[in-house]
């Protein structure tokens, strides 16, 4: 019998196209395109069932080995720190963590900083490479009001495009570190299945040169 593969989706855009990267890397299963509400789909013939979780979810299912493999973003990985192995960069979803802050603003070293943000291991790793003392506001979204509403100094937040931010009049202060897609491994699955899952990393390999 074939090795069945647990694949692990990010839900959302991010996941449509690293589903169709699976799919020209010869993964396909037709009736994922087909129903939008089911989270669970297999194709039996080419070995993987695919399900669909919710973005910051996808390395817990992995870490656990609910998931043999998933696709988690650079950023949930930073800041969670799961215990699985990160095998490719898929070269999708690219956006870079980043300080934000007013036009205006000015850093004085001798107040304690205060930042908002929902990556705060993230946030607080740089700050202390930098030996800069602050105050973390943990929030769950929205996080471009803070600085406006005096509620922080600064953000550190996802920016991709630029438009929330400048939407919202703020601008990058500083730039923390690339985020994009990674392909992740449970780590004992990666020795059980591992005929399996290095083929998969080698045909999505070849795909991510493709797309270069
Ligand atoms: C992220 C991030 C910013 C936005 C940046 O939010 O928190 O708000 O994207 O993208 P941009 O630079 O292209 O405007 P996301 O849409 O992922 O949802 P969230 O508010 O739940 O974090």
């Amino acid at each position: 019998m074939k090795t069945m593969l647990n694949v692990a989706l990010p839900k959302g855009r991010l996941g449509e196209k690293v589903y169709a990267m699976f799919e020209k890397a010869g993964f396909e299963c037709p009736s994922i395109r087909e129903n939008n509400r089911k989270l669970i789909f297999e194709n039996e013939e080419k070995g993987v069932r695919y399900f669909w979780v919710k973005p910051s979810d996808v390395a817990i299912y992995v870490e656990r080995g609910a998931a043999d493999v998933g696709v988690a973003g650079k950023d949930i990985l930073l800041e969670y720190q799961p215990a699985v192995y990160e095998l490719l960069d898929l070269n999708l979803g690219k956006c870079r963590m980043a300080v934000a802050a007013k036009a205006d603003f000015r850093d004085d070293p001798r107040r304690t900083l205060k930042v908002a943000t929902k990556f705060v291991n993230i946030a607080r790793n740089y700050y202390t490479s930098i030996g800069r003392d602050i105050d973390i506001i943990r929030l769950n979204g929205s996080i471009e009001i803070a600085p406006i509403l005096g509620l922080s100094d600064v953000i550190v937040d996802i920016v991709e495009t630029g438009t929330t931010l400048k939407e919202n009049n703020l601008v990058v202060h500083e730039t923390i570190v690339p985020i994009s897609a990674r392909l992740i491994a449970n780590r004992a699955g990666f020795a059980f299945k591992n005929e399996a899952i290095e083929t998969l990393l080698r045909e999505l390999a070849a795909q991510t040169e493709v797309a270069v």
